[in-house]
């Protein structure tokens, strides 16, 4: 049943109306969502992520006692051809230890006590180096809060992993790994894992932050961008590459470091088995969006016919979801764990896109995932709402495609949000639907998340023609903020909803199935506002709000007589947006009558917006 009832004069499934939208950004996965406690654990950091990276970046080096060491970065042996960079701790004087520390996320290494953590590490010897190496968990002043000893055997590249247990709680420590004798040490993929992850899964969610998406009960999830996605080159080996989902999948030591568009290194720990995963595990349908052949903050442009990957890459997507442990992807998907499909039925083409060369690519994307899988839903895409044109342009080439949806995005004033509750009013049930991939009011007031608020029901009464609507963004550490408003915030250790978050919630965990259709004259308050016109003329204005207004009559005291001027209503009325967007004034001649025998009437209400409306007689 619903939970909000409207004068409403059609019905409509609710079906996936409201979700959530992932996108790393504000570190919200590495350092966020996904439960990595080292940063730069492969020594990939680079200047092109962000000016100050360095392969060190987030290391130091540690010297104890009279103990010197030369730490440098090298690739000449690497670990494999996609995680290159290793670090090489050379012992120039053994003392009481010498390695590096890694100084985790935000304030450190957050650890529990009698919690367990899974330390790993690929490493290599030269043959002078024989000695056991030490891995503690230390608080900044040295004190050890679990220790460890691995004995490095091998000059080739070999996985070493161990469990600790913490025995005191910190959320500021360090992973600290020494070693003493002579020689060399080589290291890389150096992890440290909270045992405890959301659902216990390996390789998995922080429990906390995921804890609180499940609590919304999504009915999907978006992701992994937003920008992210098309901001890069069209070489998938570039470390610079678009993001390519088949760089994202199996052993984490072979997922190739990326540059993320927002200004930091992206792992791809969190790749997509583990988007898929997680969206299984909170209930949420998985909505992947692809890059369309397209950057258009670089103008990269793939050329027609060097399109097929790109569109392979969106079948083969599909094939990894649904398919059979028969097909090539179905086999890779079982293979990783899940023989089962993850029952994928929307992909997303393109992000917030403006430029002719998105939409002259997409229907090559359209036509192949239909003809192929006819059943899933193909989500076209438009630019910003600001782009104006790019809007026209994403819902004129969803209309001759075909598309079943198409992806808006907002972030606006609560002003506008409250002026637009009535936007999709007049959107036609059969054309493509509305995937309002990502809006918010600009804040996370408690008035913003009412606004919100309002702003949703406007979305759930026209579930004939919204399809789809998530808030953006979701996720944000507050030490590496790159968008605010965020709906939910958090530290290393801690994680906070705003009031954004819980009216989210509300929604999504009292989502209707089906929106009734009512015919209930009488059920809003119309008033009526009978005056005199003074010298022939009256006028509305409106100080930032929308209003309505009908039955415009003059009305002949004493015989009754009405004299109608609903056929001017069009003339006062100006477009929806100009009546609402600030303060605005139409005029109306009524012409000579004899006005002391009649009175004006004129029905008129406020829709929306902060302030109100005047009507004033006179010219
Ligand atoms: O949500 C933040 C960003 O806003 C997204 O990456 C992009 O699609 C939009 O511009």
């Amino acid at each position: 049943a619903a939970l909000h009832v409207y004068t409403q004069e059609r019905g409509a499934e609710l079906g996936d109306l409201f979700g959530i939208f992932f996108e790393d950004l504000n570190h919200a996965a590495d350092g966020g969502l996904y439960a990595e406690l080292i940063q730069n654990r492969s020594f990939e950091f680079d200047p092109i992520d962000r000016a100050e990276y360095h392969a060190l970046t987030a290391w130091e080096k540690v010297e104890r006692g009279s103990g010197k060491a030369e730490i440098t970065v090298e690739d000449s042996h690497p670990l494999n051809t996609r995680n290159r960079n290793y670090v090489a701790i050379d012992i120039l004087s053994a003392g009481d230890g010498v390695g590096i520390m890694n100084l985790g996320f935000n304030s450190g290494i957050p650890v529990k006590e009698g919690e367990n953590y899974l330390f790993s590490v690929y490493a290599r010897r030269d043959a002078s180096f024989d000695e056991p190496v030490r891995v503690t968990i230390e608080s900044v002043d040295g004190t050890v809060y679990a220790e460890a000893a691995i004995m490095v055997h091998s000059s080739e590249w070999v996985k070493y992993e161990t469990t600790f247990t913490a025995n005191a709680t910190d959320s500021s420590s360090r992973l600290v790994i020494t070693a003493t004798g002579k020689g060399k040490l080589y290291l890389d993929m150096v992890s440290l894992f909270p045992e405890k992850t959301f659902l216990n899964r390996p390789n998995g969610m922080r429990e906390d932050i995921a804890a609180l998406l499940a609590d919304l009960k999504p009915k999907f999830m978006r992701f992994p961008g937003g920008c992210l996605i098309h901001d890069g080159s069209l070489n998938p080996d570039d470390r610079n590459s678009m993001y390519r989902w088949k760089n994202t999948l199996g052993d984490i030591a072979q997922r190739p470091a990326r540059r993320n568009n927002w200004s930091y290194n992206q792992t791809l720990g969190l790749g997509y088995y583990e988007y898929f995963l997680f969206c299984e595990d909170i209930g949420a349908k998985p909505i992947p969006i692809l890059p369309g052949g397209y950057d258009p903050h670089h103008k990269r442009i793939v050329p027609l016919d060097e399109l097929g990957p790109w569109i392979d890459d969106a079948l083969d997507l599909i094939e990894f979801a649904n398919g059979d442990p028969s097909t090539k992807w179905g086999a890779l998907r079982a293979e990783l764990g899940h023989p089962e499909p993850f029952g994928l039925e929307y992909i997303g083409i393109g992000n917030e896109e403006v430029g002719a060369p998105f939409f002259e690519r997409y229907p090559y994307f359209h036509r192949a995932i239909k003809e192929k899988y006819p059943d899933i839903k193909v989500i076209n895409s438009s630019g910003p709402f600001a782009a104006g044109g790019e809007y026209d342009r994403g819902w004129k080439s969803a209309k001759e495609n075909n598309s079943d949806l198409v992806d808006e995005h907002y972030y606006q004033s609560p002003e506008w949000f409250l002026a637009n509750y009535n936007r999709y009013d007049e959107f036609k049930a059969d054309e493509p639907k509305v995937f309002l991939g990502e809006y918010a009011s600009w804040g996370n007031t408690y008035y913003n998340a009412l606004v919100e608020a309002a702003f949703m029901t406007g979305l759930e009464k026209n579930a004939h023609a919204v399809g789809l609507a998530c808030y953006a963004p979701m996720l944000c550490n507050v030490d590496y903020v790159n968008w605010k408003p965020d709906m939910i915030w958090f530290n290393n250790h801690e994680v906070f909803g705003t009031a954004n978050y819980y009216v989210q919630k509300l929604f999504m965990n009292h989502q209707g199935d089906h929106l009734l259709k009512i015919e209930a004259n009488g059920l809003e308050k119309k008033q009526e506002i009978p005056a005199k016109p003074i010298n022939g003329a009256f006028a509305l204005e409106t100080d930032r709000c929308a209003i309505q207004f009908w039955d415009i009559k003059l009305v002949n005291n004493d015989t009754g007589e009405t004299k109608d001027f609903n056929g001017l209503t069009a003339e006062l009325s100006d477009t929806e947006e100009d009546r609402i967007n600030g303060t605005s004034k139409r005029s109306l001649e009524l012409g000579e009558t004899d006005w002391e025998n009649y009175t004006f009437h004129i029905k008129a209400k406020k829709i929306s917006g902060p302030k109100g409306f005047n009507l004033i007689f006179g010219k």
